[in-house]
């Protein structure tokens, strides 16, 4: 079971959420969140959806843009992530969903901003839940969406990918979420759904972890979906893997800061 089928709700319990949490969200989620609130232009008493909401990078910052008099809404289909978002906002300044994205709980016209990391890939069905998104979005609204670009952008979990390849291991839960990278595509299915004024523009990101071991260490915790891939090795297996990365990544190692991990998404951008 991957996030690449997410017909299953419960793949991620909230010890795995946590993990994501912890390993994961301040390295590589939390920065491209906050990005992509920030490229959605999100304002001050703004109405805010976060899509696909894991454990709640998004979301949580936004609540800090709009302020007491904005709305911030999170929604995701995992029950381990959504409890373990609820378990961070002790304020409950943000409303918490379970609940899909091709099926939103909201009346039309519900926000002003809605907002999606790393979701779009794992659709199946990417026109009904871009058309729902559209759908609860106000006139003039804004939907801002990151989705990686293709694995050879985002070398680090490449590496990974192609270890695990190697050893026979189907590598689809870290390679997937690069599998819809291609921008022109990206922008053609959100003017395709009815979309206004589409963009889409590439940022890349260096984030760093203590070494390539520690960041396999961090993929394996927390990776929501690399995880499930990473555990079909032993402990052996796993260490030859980590052996293997750290090699193929000797170029990105800094002696002071660490393994360079570069991430690269498109950024969309659309109105409607
Ligand atoms: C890679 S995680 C990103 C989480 C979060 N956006 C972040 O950046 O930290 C993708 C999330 O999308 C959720 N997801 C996948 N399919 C979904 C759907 N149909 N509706 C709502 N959430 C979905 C998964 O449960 C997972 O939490």
């Amino acid at each position: 079971m991957t996030m690449a089928d997410n017909t299953k709700k419960d793949e991620i319990d909230t010890s795995a959420a946590a993990a994501f949490e912890k390993f994961l969200v301040p390295t590589i989620f939390g920065p491209w969140s906050q990005a992509m609130v920030d490229h959605a232009g999100t304002q001050k008493d703004h109405r805010l959806l976060d899509v696909g909401c894991g454990s709640g990078a998004a979301a949580r910052y936004a609540a800090k843009t709009v302020g007491k008099q904005g709305v911030v809404s999170a929604i995701d289909l995992n029950e381990g992530m959504i409890a373990y978002a609820k378990s961070t906002d002790m304020e409950g300044a943000i409303d918490w969903r379970l609940g899909s994205v091709t099926d939103l709980p909201y009346d039309d016209g519900s926000f002003d901003i809605v907002v999606g990391n790393q979701l779009l890939q794992f659709l199946p069905e990417k026109e009904s839940g871009l058309s729902e998104m559209k759908r609860v979005l106000s006139s003039g609204g804004r939907l801002a969406l990151n989705v990686y670009c293709p694995p050879h952008r985002n070398p680090a979990h490449a590496a990974v990918g192609s270890a695990l390849e190697k050893r026979g291991v189907d590598a689809k839960g870290v390679l997937h979420p690069f599998s819809y990278g291609d921008p022109v595509v990206l922008g053609d299915i959100l003017q395709d759904v009815g979309f206004r004024d589409v963009s889409v523009v590439r940022k890349q990101m260096d984030s760093y972890f203590t070494s390539a071991e520690n960041f396999v260490d961090c993929l394996a915790a927390g990776g929501p979906s690399s995880r499930l891939a990473l555990e079909k090795l032993d402990e052996k297996g796993l260490d030859d893997l980590k052996a293997e990365v750290s090699e193929t990544l000797a170029e990105f190692m800094d002696t002071e800061k660490g393994l360079r991990v570069i991430t690269a998404a498109n950024m969309a951008l659309a109105t409607v």
